[in-house]
């Protein structure tokens, strides 16, 4: 029987790692907003999974709502050209934005997003990514909260996909070249 795990070169972050660094995340996200409310924005899909377990590592009261852009393509890399697939439900004036990601790799899809929710006027707005893979960057974006920093390897799970599979393994894997090269 085939399995993903067949597919995946080795780990490069354990699940207990990513459990203990979001804890951490989570401990210090507490602390900076502490007495404040902080809406959360996830950037749909790869975000989800580590959203979710941020949100439950703050102890500080939390709205989420998501927002889904795109890409043009299904390929390993992002083309640049962004466009909003879904915006957001609610509203942000005067709120304390979090935007989360899973990654941020050439910084064009968040840079776009921060300028977009700028724009609407926030209390405050940062954002925070599980993964900053900054070998790859093309636009200089400001990371307020960062779970690891990572060389330019191929990652799937915990969120993050190859043409949508992998996104529902619970650790961050290194893909095999041969499952992307033709
Ligand atoms: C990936 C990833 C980030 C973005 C990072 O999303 O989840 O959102 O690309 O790349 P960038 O820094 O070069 O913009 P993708 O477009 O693959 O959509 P997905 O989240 O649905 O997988
Ligand atoms: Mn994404
Ligand atoms: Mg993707």
């Amino acid at each position: 029987v085939h399995s993903m795990m067949d597919d995946v070169e080795r780990v490069l972050i354990s699940t207990e790692e990513l459990k203990q660094r979001i804890a951490d995340m989570g401990k210090q996200i507490s602390q900076d907003y502490a007495g404040k409310e902080i809406l959360m924005i996830g950037v749909l899909r790869g975000a989800v999974i580590f959203m979710a377990d941020l949100a439950r590592a703050i102890d500080i009261p939390v709205a989420i709502d998501f927002m889904a852009v795109s890409s043009y393509g299904a390929g390993t890399s992002s083309s640049g050209v962004v466009r909003i697939l879904k915006d957001l439900d609610e509203t942000v004036e005067g709120k304390h934005i979090l935007v989360v990601e899973d990654i941020i790799d050439s910084g064009l899809t968040l840079n776009y997003l921060l300028d977009n929710i700028k724009s609407r006027k926030p209390a405050s707005l940062r954002m925070c990514t599980l993964l900053n893979k900054p070998e790859r960057r093309k636009v200089n974006v400001h990371i307020d909260y960062n779970g690891f920093t990572i060389p330019d390897h191929f990652v799937v799970g915990y969120g993050l996909d190859y043409a949508e599979k992998y996104r529902n393994l619970p650790f961050i894997g290194i893909l095999k070249p041969a499952v992307y090269e033709p």
